[in-house]
């Protein structure tokens, strides 16, 4: 048996939960938009061909704020061609994932989609193909009440009050090689700077995140955010990491710990924003955006749906492309990945989890079919109903194993909020052990255990094994069941099963 203690106490904490950690990602990518939140003639379509079934799944889900429309999308898009009447709207080749884009859905489309999603918008521009002048032609036409060209073409299209989008990306991984309009970091840095400029002369009240690394295992990682900071440092408020997680090999354990990459990723653009900062003498904080995270199996060469190997295929509207279904494992690995954002909290203010539908999605849809909850789901639907208040430092005594990519790490992986006006703790368990249950201990300071804790846990079903995920025809075989948790001496008790993931709420007062 694993054991593991964990002490919280109420006065040591990292900061509020910044809602925005729980974000998602709609791209113009395969089947994200078309097929998956909009696709008119589904039997669940409202009369603006948005999918109520999938909208269902999203509320239960939680996102706060969704990222669009890319991606490496957006590096090729005129976001002028997805507004007015659509049967005006252009067919273009959409470079990035070699399709056809019909532009049926575009602007006004996905800020109608988000109001009724109860998320608000986090708009990429176009940093790749266009400019300074596309960028605040758009601001002008998204956020200005009227009066001017753009705002009035915003208001014949239909939209009278403007859609007051606050929080913009500066491009997308435009340290790429892959990215339409490929940049070096001066030249990026130099454009997002003078973009940023421009953007804030239409609103001042924009935020704006600038381009990091597309990963951190960029060659350029770390000169790269030191250059482009160097020049957005007073333009922009963010910056973002991008990083998604797979198994190697059979190398289950490595990857179960792949949050300890995470957290390490973290420390270091943190140190970087803040070098970048020291050598400007500024008083201001550049904060993290983890605007793209998660499971992908990127597969070799065997697959062709993988976006090196998109370009062999004829150009299609909407393909399937990378519609991972995730397992048991892959949903306590996106777990403690939200473990990590969450311990990170004071300065990872944003964070999205890439995509929200079909493509590496933890919802899935069928056209004309069915909408489900992958595995993945639960972890964060729960985390971003329960994480409220303020996030509580944890001190973990886990027992250890021993990993090929990160030596020895901690087998059970924890973060915990208090929120003080509801009385609650929150805390989100991972057993990264894939053999044995895992005794975990929690002792509170500074707040007692009252009566009524419940738990859930995620774990390999009955007759399952690791590898077991949700289908179509099997939508519920991998979900969230109760889990015993008892409160003695002031102290928490429970036990993981082998591989799980588990929340505890924890009613509270004052010690
Ligand atoms: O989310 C899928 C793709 O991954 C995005 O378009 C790109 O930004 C990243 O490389």
């Amino acid at each position: 048996m694993t054991r593991a203690r964990i002490v919280i106490d109420r006065d040591f904490t990292v900061g509020e939960v910044p809602r925005r950690l729980f974000g998602s990602f709609v791209e113009h990518m395969g089947r994200c938009v078309y097929t998956g939140i909009y696709e008119p003639g589904h039997p669940s379509a409202d009369a603006d061909g948005l999918r109520t079934d999938v909208l269902e799944l999203v509320a239960e889900m939680g996102p706060t704020v969704v990222r669009y429309p890319g991606g490496n999308f957006v590096s090729g898009y005129r976001w002028t061609d997805g507004i007015g009447p659509v049967e005006d709207r252009p067919r273009r080749l959409d470079g990035a994932w070699h399709t056809v884009e019909s532009n049926r859905f575009g602007l006004h489309e996905f800020v109608g989609w988000a109001r009724k999603a109860g998320v608000e918008v986090m708009e990429a521009i176009n940093l790749g193909t266009a400019g300074v002048e596309e960028a605040r032609a758009l601001v002008e036409y998204a956020n200005h009440p009227g009066g001017t060209y753009w705002s009035d073409l915003r208001r014949a299209n239909g939209a009278e009050e403007p859609f007051d989008i606050r929080l913009w990306c500066l491009g997308n991984e435009m340290d790429g090689p892959w990215q339409i309009g490929h940049k070096t970091a001066s030249e990026y840095g130099r454009l997002a700077q003078e973009t940023a400029k421009a953007m804030r002369l239409v609103d001042p009240r924009l935020e704006l995140v600038a381009c990091g690394s597309s990963n951190s295992g960029m060659p350029t990682f770390g000169a790269w955010e030191e250059t482009v900071l160097s020049h957005t440092y007073e333009e922009v408020d963010f910056i973002s990491l991008h990083a998604y997680y797979q198994e190697h090999d059979g190398d289950a354990a490595s990857f179960l710990a792949s949050s300890v990459d995470t957290d390490h990723f973290i420390s270091r653009v943190a140190a970087t924003a803040d070098a970048v900062g020291a050598k400007l003498k500024s008083k201001k904080q550049i904060n993290l955006s983890f605007d793209e995270w998660n499971v992908w199996y990127q597969r070799g060469l065997d697959s062709e749906d993988q976006p090196h190997r998109i370009a062999e295929q004829p150009w299609r509207e909407h393909p399937r492309v990378i519609e991972d279904t995730y397992n048991v494992t892959d949903a306590v690995v996106v777990g403690t990945l939200l473990n990590s954002l969450l311990r990170h909290g004071d300065r990872v203010q944003i964070a999205n989890q890439a995509q929200l539908v079909n493509v590496i999605a933890p919802i899935r849809s069928e056209p004309g079919g069915p909408a489900w909850r992958q595995s993945s789901f639960h972890p964060f639907a729960r985390t971003a109903a329960l994480a409220k208040g303020q996030i509580l430092q944890t001190r973990v005594s886990s027992d250890k194993h021993p990993t090929a990519r990160f030596g020895d790490v901690d087998t059970v992986d924890v973060s915990a909020t208090w929120d003080e006006e509801n009385g609650r703790v929150a805390l989100f368990l991972a057993n990264r052990g894939l053999d044995e249950a895992a005794e975990v201990e929690v002792e509170l300071r500074g707040l007692v255990a009252g009566t009524g804790a419940t738990a859930e846990v995620l774990t390999t079903p009955e007759g399952g094994d690791r590898f077991t995920a949700n289908t179509a025809e099997d939508p519920a075989r991998v979900g969230l069941t109760d889990l015993a948790v008892g409160v003695e001496d002031g102290r928490v008790r429970l036990t993981l099963p082998a591989l799980s993931w588990a929340c505890v709420q924890l009613p509270v007062s004052l010690g």
